[in-house]
């Protein structure tokens, strides 16, 4: 298995170009289902789960074509309308197949996706959208049975608390529903907004995405479309976190700073500087020591869950205490003990970390547990004293491209040793 060697404490210099949304990448290409016509994707991350997404869903029958930085998927026929465990356990995301399949085949059996190391992660407001639309569901021997005589119908869904994956997965369905969908406490995250747009380009009526009240007036059909993934703002943030974190000047392009609004505060807060302009983003901190600056997450546009675990590594470093609170899922601190292996002082009481600022890490080989965790890794190590080895990189392989390439050519000196 590969491993990412780090040797710490050189600044980081240079610009980073920031890639397509991986969470907005996994939806859109979801989108394909819905229609017999090809959808092209551009601005395209080539990571690990989006080319994951792409077997499961040539085992529907799409026709996936790869090319650089783009993606059609041609979804003609659906030769199936399973999705089996082994291909939905990997990945979560992939269980949003089942409202387009079901919206279009009027049937679909997709497994449940089971809980992962951040928590429990149930899907019920995903399926009780899908019952408002309509569809009769029965949970047997580890799958979702759903089918909709006649099609599925508009329902007024009000969602409980705010998910992501339940708005999109309700928006993706309503769709192709008979008459209007309203969607109430919807999330507002910019993955929603750039799914609607592409669903719109496809012939879809859509109102309101970006606001906690959407609206969809359901078509008989979507056609084709070409789209381009948005630029996905967490590794645009944990990018900037890592400047930040680590020292020196780091230019992020092709970013969308209106998507990152909560984080640039935060980070000029603990004492680097954001400079700003029409499409670019300089972070720069020199010499300047780290403040402590207490944080919780928040649904968008609240600080978020996907950058909590890189602003800890930040905090890890501060001149003081400062809490981080995680409001989103109960047990996303599983990076903390692993900081603590290269010399961070931190206590995890529930929902919040008590992080007490040391004045260095040092390098320490390290577990990535999930995804965003690796991260925090990767930037501590960057700043850290010595040799960090981050093993189980392929958490970092899911959702983050040519992560050593980018941060090598900051002048990070960071390889990747095959094992
Ligand atoms: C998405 C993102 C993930 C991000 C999260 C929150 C993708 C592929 N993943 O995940 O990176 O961290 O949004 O911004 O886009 N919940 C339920 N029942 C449900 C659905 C969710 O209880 O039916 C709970 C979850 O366990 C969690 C909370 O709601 O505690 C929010 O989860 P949600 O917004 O749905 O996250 P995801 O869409 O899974």
């Amino acid at each position: 298995m590969d491993k990412i060697v780090i040797e710490g404490g050189t600044p980081l210099s240079g610009q980073i170009s920031i890639s397509g949304a991986k969470n907005s990448a996994l939806k859109l290409m979801v989108a394909c289902l819905l229609s017999d016509e090809p959808l092209e994707l551009t601005n395209m991350p080539n990571l690990r789960d989006t080319r994951f997404l792409g077997h499961l869903l040539e085992n529907f029958g799409v026709e996936v074509t790869d090319g650089v930085g783009r993606l059609t998927l041609h979804a003609k026929t659906l030769s199936s309308t399973t999705a089996p465990y082994d291909l939905v356990r990997k990945m979560r995301a992939s269980f949003n197949v089942l409202g387009p399949v079901l919206a279009r085949a009027h049937k679909a059996k997709v497994s449940l996706p089971g809980g992962c190391a951040i928590g429990a992660r149930p899907v019920d407001l995903h399926l009780n959208a899908l019952k408002a639309m309509g569809a009769n569901i029965e949970l047997s021997e580890g799958y979702v049975i759903a089918s909709a005589k006649g099609g599925l119908k508009g329902a007024d869904i009000t969602f409980p608390f705010i998910s992501v994956g339940a708005t999109e997965h309700a928006m993706l369905a309503a769709v192709l529903a008979k008459g209007e969908t309203t969607l109430n406490n919807a999330a507002r995250e910019p993955e929603i907004v750039d799914l609607a747009n592409c669903l719109q380009a496809m012939g879809a009526k859509i109102n309101g995405a970006g606001r906690s009240e959407i609206t969809i007036e359901g078509v008989e059909k979507l056609g084709g479309a070409k789209f381009a993934v948005v630029p996905d703002r967490i590794e645009a943030g944990t990018y900037a976190l890592a400047a930040a974190t680590v020292g020196g000047a780091v230019r992020l392009v092709n970013v969308r700073s209106d998507h990152l609004g909560s984080l640039w505060p935060l980070i000029a807060q603990a004492g680097a500087k954001v400079t700003m302009d029409e499409d670019s983003v300089l972070v720069e901190r020199h010499g300047t020591p780290i403040r402590p600056v207490d944080v919780e997450t928040q649904a968008y546009p609240g600080f978020p869950t996907d950058l909590q675990a890189q602003f800890m590594a930040m905090m890890c470093l501060a001149d003081g205490v400062s809490i981080i609170r995680e409001n989103i899922f109960e047990n996303r601190f599983m990076h903390c003990p692993e900081l603590s292996r290269m010399g961070a002082n931190i206590t995890v009481s529930g929902r919040e970390a008590i992080i007490r600022g040391v004045p260095k890490l040092k390098g320490a080989q390290v577990m990535a547990t999930d995804l965003r965790a690796s991260a925090s890794l990767i930037a501590a190590g960057l700043a850290a004293e010595g040799t960090t080895e981050v093993g189980r990189v392929y958490h970092l392989d899911r959702g983050f491209e040519q992560i050593e390439v980018k941060l090598g050519n900051c002048g990070a000196r960071i390889k990747r040793v095959k094992e």
